[in-house]
């Protein structure tokens, strides 16, 4: 197999597991949100990943493979992190801040890791692929610029102001 073909398969195994691990975390960071702007970016990009979930699938077929997961280190990471600073800053004005701060961390690996796969499906000609990753990683885009706006209208100052 063309080395690239088995990193652009090996990478979306990668992301699949990740999409599927942030189903089960955003709800939890929702949950523990206290602004409801952040509580909706945050439900609104959980209807969205599962969207992603089924588009990866697709995008498998679509170069005539069955869908597969790998486990991502990364992600456990990320989610191990983002666990222990909620709980850290549970109960504290900052805790808006510190779940965004995790939320943005996962955006940025999700970022790289759709930006890759984008460009490698178009280098290999899967012309399907590309489009579905693309609309993905859009949606990641807006996901991490919508955090941002949140953080700087309202959660950064009220960290800093109690
Ligand atoms: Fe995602
Ligand atoms: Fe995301």
């Amino acid at each position: 197999m063309n080395p690239l073909q088995k990193l652009f398969e090996d990478q979306l195994a990668d992301i699949h597991y990740a999409e599927k691990q942030l189903v089960k975390a955003l709800p939890k960071m929702a949950k523990a949100a206290q602004h409801a702007s952040l509580k909706k970016a945050l439900t609104d990009h959980l209807a969205e990943t599962k969207e992603q979930i089924v588009r990866i699938g697709e995008a498998f077929e679509s170069i005539g493979k069955k869908p597969k997961t790998k486990t991502c280190e990364a992600i456990l990471g990320l989610l191990k992190e983002g666990g222990e600073i909620m709980e850290e800053y549970a109960g504290t004005p900052a805790i808006d801040a510190a779940i965004i701060c995790a939320g943005q961390k996962v955006e940025h690996y999700e970022i790289a890791t759709y930006g890759c796969l984008v460009t490698w499906a178009k280098l290999l000609g899967h012309k399907q692929a590309a489009s579905l990753l693309s609309k993905t990683l859009n949606e990641e885009e807006v996901a991490d610029k919508g955090l941002s706006t949140i953080a700087e209208s309202a959660c950064n100052a009220e960290a800093e102001a109690a």
